[in-house]
């Protein structure tokens, strides 16, 4: 199996390399802009038998994503699975006045799945074979105080998903958003707010792969939190705005 993966330095990211190396992929392309992060995956991923090819980028570059899908499928001879993880979280911290964070979330969140995926679409249209996967959030459910620009880049990858899968499906070609809760990574290590059903990261990422080789649409999980958080969608806002996140 030939697999793209964006945010491969850390997290879930670093985990899927791992895990495909494991299961016997048998071409790597990881991305993550830290370099030295970046090699030590691809090492270990070597190491489980795969040939990796490395891209230290940013995935907010249109042009550059575009060159690295062209150079995949030519070292690859085509490609199966490309997944958009690559992810940034923070705060809204509106009072700042400074929008300069939120575009970037966005930016990052939402066209860096964009120029991830999109590339590979001509590809796998002709190979009539291929799936496309997006990390999306539990989050993209029902936004948190403090957290709307998270939520909302979220909200805006599940919709992409949902709608791209008219013209995938008619090109033969797979794919799934998947909804994590929380999972341990570099991106919670840093949350001081109460994590409901924190996952191991190897858990996590095996549960991804299940949903994703089963071919599921969409992939929420733990389903304990979903429940929690249909629970969050219908309280007044008043109650909503007392939870500290
Ligand atoms: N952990 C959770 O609880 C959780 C829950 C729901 C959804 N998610 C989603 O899961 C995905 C992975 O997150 P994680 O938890 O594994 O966090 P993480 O450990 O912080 O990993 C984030 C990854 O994204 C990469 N990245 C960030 N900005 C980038 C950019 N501009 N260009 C290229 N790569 C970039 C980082 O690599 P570099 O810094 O090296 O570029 C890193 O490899 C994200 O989309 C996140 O929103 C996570």
């Amino acid at each position: 199996m030939r697999v793209v993966i964006t945010g491969a330095t850390s997290g879930l990211g670093a985990e899927m390399a791992r895990q495909y190396a494991a299961e016997g992929a048998t071409h790597l392309g990881l991305v993550g802009r830290r370099e030295e992060r970046l090699n030590e995956v691809a090492e270990e991923c070597r190491a489980l038998g795969a040939t990796v090819a490395t891209y230290t980028q940013d995935v907010r570059d249109g042009a550059a994503m575009q060159e690295l899908a062209r150079d995949f499928v030519e070292r690859a001879g085509g490609v199966d699975l490309v997944i958009a993880n690559a992810g940034v979280g923070s705060p809204d911290r509106i009072g700042s006045g400074d929008p300069g964070p939120l575009t970037k979330l966005m930016d990052v969140n939402v066209n860096g799945v964009i120029n991830t995926l999109i590339p590979f679409v001509p590809t796998m249209k002709e190979q009539r074979s291929g799936h496309l996967v997006a990390i999306a959030s539990q989050a993209g459910w029902r936004a948190m105080p403090h957290h709307a620009g998270y939520a909302a880049s979220k909200i805006a990858v599940r919709t992409l998903m949902d709608g791209f899968g008219y013209a995938l499906e008619h090109y033969g070609v797979r794919w799934t958003c998947i909804n994590p809760g929380f999972v341990v990574s570099e991106m919670t290590d840093t949350n001081e707010f109460p994590m409901p059903f924190l996952q191991p990261t190897d858990v996590a990422v095996r549960r991804m792969r299940k949903a994703i080789r089963r071919g599921a649409r969409t992939y929420t999980f733990p389903r304990r939190l979903f429940a929690l958080i249909c629970l969050l969608r219908v309280l007044p806002r008043f109650v909503v705005a007392r939870l500290r996140a």
